[in-house]
C-alpha cells in the first residue's frame, strides 16, 4: 500500500467549530488567493493588522525584489501588544514561561505575562534601549536563554524600529563575532548565563570571549559594539565591562514605562536571522516588518487553528526562525497565549514535556520530528504517567516525519484525536508555506499535503519545468508571498544567485520534493549541500572550514549519513597534515574545535580519517560517493572520473 493511501479523515467535531471547516473551502479560499493575490493579500492585511498609515501599492514585485503594502506604516509591538490594551485580552496570558527545573524534580520557577504586564515591560526596555543610544535601523544582537526577556528584547527592538538579530544560546563565541561583524550591530543583550540539564551555559562569558575575536586584518570585529545589556538569570560570576556592561534590572529601574511606538515603514527590516547555506559563512536572512507579520499572523492562526482559550505550545528556541514567527510573533498578534519553557526534554526526567502540558493544560503543541523519535525511543511510560487530555492539535516542523513517529505521535500523545500539521517551510519562508488545514484536510503520515493561502509552489525538472504527478524534482515557489525573505544582508548578488538563478524566476527552496495524485506535497530534504541535523540545519562547507581551521588539518570533507534519531547525522572526513597522526585524543580535539568556531551543534558525529579524499580528475571532492561511504553502502554509480582508486578502497575500510 502506498503511503498516500493511508488517509486520516479530518474529525468531525473538530470541523465544526474550526476556522476552515472543509477541503472544499479551503480549496475555494487557495483559488481566490491564487488568481487575484493582489485582492486576497490586501483584504488580509486590511483585517489583521493594525496600520497607523495605509499602503498605497499592495506588491511591487521585480523578481527577486518584492515589496508588500508599499507606503503603509505600522509597528509591530503595537500590533502584538497595544492593539489588545482595550480590550479583554488585556488580562489574558501572553507569555506562560517556565525555568528548568532542579535536579530533585522541584517544578522550575514559573511565571505568568498578561498583556498588559509584557506591554509594560516592552516599553521600559525599549526606553533602556534608547538610553544606550539605539535607534531606528540600528542592529542589535539578542544572545538569551529561552525567558521571557527574549522576547521582551526582540519586541522592544521593533518598538524602536531597531532590527534584532537572535543568536542561539549554543552558538558559540565566534558565531557571536561573526554575526556581529556581519551585521554592524552596536548593542548585544545578553544573560550571566542560561540553565541546560542541570548546568550553566555561560552566554556572558561567550560573549566576553566574542568581543576580543579579531579578523583576518587583525582588526577586531566587534568594534561596533557600544554597549552589553545584561539580564541577571543564574547568579553565577561573571565580570562587568564599566560603561560597556549594564545590568538589565539597574537600567530599567531608570526610565520611563512609557514610549511611543515608532511608525515603521511597510518594508523596514525587522529582524536578520542567521542560517547556513551550501557555501561560505552562514547568510544574514532578512524579513521586513508589514508582510511578515501578516503572514506569521495568518498562519498561526489557520494552521493551528488557534481558539480565545488555547493554551499553545512551540517548543523551539527564540534562536531559530520557528522561534520568531510561532513562539513571539504570530501567536502574540493573534492575542494567544504562548508558553516557554527554558530547559531540555529529558531533564531532570523524559517526560517533561508531558509534565508541563499536564500542568497548564496546553492544548496545542508543535514540535520537531527528532524531538518525537527520541521521546519513542525514551518508551511510553513517560507519556503514560500524564494527563494529556487538554491537547486537541499537534504539529511537526523542522525535517521530514517518518511514518511510524507520526503514528506513534498521532496515538501514543494525541489519543488518536488530534489532528496532525506537518508544516513545511524555511527560515527563508518566513512562516508555514504547505501544511494541511486542520479539520479540512485529510493527513497522511508523512506528507506535508497542501500549499497555504497564497503560495504557489511546485515541482520542476532541470530545465524549470513542471514535472509530472509522483516524478521527483527540485520544489520553487511560483509567486512572491508576504513572508518571504527581502534579502540576504548586504549581500544582494548572493541572495540573487541562491535563490533566484537555479530556476529563473522562481525561488528555490534547496529541497528536493514530489506531488502525489492528490497533489499532495511530500518533502525529500535538501538537494544542495545543507543538512537536517536533529531539525538544525548545518552548511557542510561551515563544519568543512572549521575543521580546516585546525593546525592538524589538511582537508575535510563533510556529509551527511541517515540516523535513527536526528534524522541526518555529520560524517567528516579529514586528511592530516604530514607528520601528524590520527587518533582518538586527535578525534575529540577536532570535535571540540569545530564545537568552539560553530556551536556544539556542528560537531561531527563521525570523523575518519583518511590519506586522501577521493576527487574526480578537476579536483572536486565526490561528495556522492562519500556519502555512501558514510551510509554504510555499496559504491553505486560512475567512479570512473575517480582519481585514486585506492583511497576508495581505504575509506571503505576505515568504515569497518
Ligand atoms: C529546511 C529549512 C522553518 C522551520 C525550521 C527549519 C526542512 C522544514 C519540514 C517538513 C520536511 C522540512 C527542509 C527545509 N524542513 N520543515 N515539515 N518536512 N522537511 O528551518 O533551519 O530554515 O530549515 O528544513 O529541508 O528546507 P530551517
Amino acid at each position: 500500500m502506498l503511503n498516500e493511501e493511508r488517509l486520516f479523515p479530518p474529525d468531525k467535531e473538530f470541523s465544526k467549530r474550526a476556522h476552515i471547516k472543509s477541503l472544499a473551502q479551503y480549496r475555494k479560499i487557495y483559488k481566490e488567493s491564487i488568481e487575484s493575490p493582489e485582492v486576497f493579500w490586501d483584504k488580509q492585511a486590511r483585517n489583521e493588522l493594525v496600520w497607523s498609515q495605509p499602503w498605497k501599492k499592495t506588491l511591487q514585485w521585480k523578481a527577486p525584489n518584492a515589496k508588500w503594502f508599499v507606503g503603509g506604516k505600522l509597528n509591530v509591538s503595537v500590533n502584538c501588544l497595544d492593539r489588545y490594551l482595550d480590550t479583554a485580552t488585556a488580562n489574558k496570558a501572553a507569555l506562560i514561561w517556565e525555568g528548568e527545573p532542579a535536579t530533585n524534580g522541584t517544578p522550575g520557577e514559573e511565571r505568568v505575562l498578561t498583556y498588559r504586564q509584557l506591554h509594560r515591560e516592552v516599553c521600559l526596555f525599549a526606553n533602556v534601549l534608547k538610553k544606550r543610544g539605539i535607534t531606528k535601523g540600528d542592529r542589535v544582537l539578542i544572545y538569551l536563554p529561552m525567558v521571557p526577556e527574549a522576547a521582551i528584547a526582540m519586541l522592544a527592538c521593533a518598538r524602536i524600529g531597531a532590527v534584532h538579530s537572535v543568536v542561539f544560546g549554543g552558538f558559540s563565541a565566534q558565531s557571536v563575532a561573526d554575526r556581529v561583524f556581519d551585521s554592524g550591530a552596536k548593542a548585544i543583550i545578553t544573560a550571566d548565563g542560561g540553565f541546560r540539564r542541570g548546568s550553566v551555559v555561560p552566554l556572558k562569558q561567550n560573549v566576553d570571549d566574542a568581543l576580543v575575536i579579531k579578523g583576518a586584518d587583525k582588526k577586531l570585529l566587534t568594534a561596533t559594539i557600544e554597549s552589553v545589556i545584561v539580564l541577571q538569570r543564574c547568579g553565577n560570576q561573571i565580570s562587568m565591562k564599566a560603561n560597556r556592561d549594564f545590568w538589565w534590572h539597574d537600567e530599567i529601574k531608570t526610565v520611563s514605562p512609557v514610549c511611543p511606538p515608532e511608525p515603521m515603514d511597510s518594508e523596514a527590516p525587522l529582524f536578520i536571522l542567521y542560517t547556513s547555506g551550501s557555501t561560505g559563512k552562514p547568510k544574514g536572512i532578512l524579513h521586513t516588518t508589514g508582510g511578515y507579520l501578516l503572514y506569521a499572523k495568518m498562519t498561526t492562526r489557520y494552521v493551528f487553528d488557534l481558539q480565545d482559550n488555547d493554551v499553545y505550545w512551540c517548543t523551539a528556541d527564540v534562536g531559530w526562525v520557528t522561534g520568531h514567527s510561532y513562539v513571539v510573533y504570530g501567536p502574540l498578534a493573534n492575542g494567544a497565549t504562548s508558553l516557554i519553557y527554558e530547559g531540555a526534554p529529558n531533564w531532570p526526567e523524559p517526560d517533561r514535556f508531558w509534565n508541563i502540558i499536564a500542568r497548564h493544560r496546553v492544548s496545542i503543541l508543535y514540535t520537531a520530528p527528532t524531538a518525537i523519535r527520541a521521546f519513542m525511543k525514551w518508551g511510553i511510560e513517560w507519556p503514560k504517567k500524564h494527563d494529556l487530555s487538554s491537547l486537541r492539535l499537534l504539529g511537526t516542523v523542522g525535517e521530514p516525519i517518518n511514518p511510524e513517529a507520526w503514528i506513534w505521535y498521532h496515538t501514543v500523545i494525541g489519543g488518536k484525536r488530534c489532528p496532525i500539521v506537518d508544516t513545511w517551510w524555511q527560515t527563508e519562508t518566513g512562516g508555514i508555506m504547505i501544511t494541511p488545514m486542520p479539520g479540512a484536510t485529510p493527513t497522511t503520515p508523512g506528507s506535508a499535503t497542501l500549499p497555504f493561502f497564497g503560495i504557489l509552489p511546485e515541482v520542476v525538472d532541470e530545465q524549470g519545468n513542471a514535472v509530472e504527478k509522483n516524478s521527483g524534482g527540485k520544489l520553487v515557489v511560483r509567486k512572491p508571498w508576504p513572508g518571504m525573505l527581502r534579502g540576504i544582508w548586504g549581500d544582494p548578488q548572493r541572495f540573487q544567485d541562491v535563490y533566484w538563478s537555479e530556476v529563473k524566476g522562481s525561488y528555490f527552496t534547496g529541497d528536493g520534493s514530489r506531488q502525489d495524485k492528490n497533489g499532495y506535497f511530500w518533502i525529500v530534504g535538501r538537494i544542495d549541500d545543507v543538512l537536517n541535523v536533529a531539525g538544525h540545519r548545518i552548511g557542510t562547507a561551515e563544519v568543512e572550514s572549521a575543521l580546516v581551521s585546525n593546525q592538524n588539518v589538511a582537508e575535510a570533507a563533510v556529509v551527511g549519513r541517515p540516523d535513527d534519531l536526528k534524522g541526518q547525522a555529520l560524517v567528516a572526513f579529514v586528511t592530516l597534515k604530514s607528520g601528524i597522526k590520527a587518533s582518538p585524543e586527535l578525534m575529540v580535539e577536532l570535535r571540540n574545535h569545530v564545537g568552539k568556531e560553530i556551536g556544539p551543534v556542528a560537531k561531527p558525529d563521525d570523523i575518519r580519517f583518511a590519506e586522501s579524499l577521493p576527487k574526480t580528475r578537476s579536483g572536486k571532492i565526490m561528495r556522492r560517493l562519500l556519502k555512501q561511504v558514510a551510509s554504510g553502502l555499496e559504491i553505486k554509480g560512475d567512479t570512473t572520473t575517480l582519481e585514486d582508486f585506492a583511497v576508495l578502497a581505504q575509506l571503505t575500510k576505515t568504515d569497518e
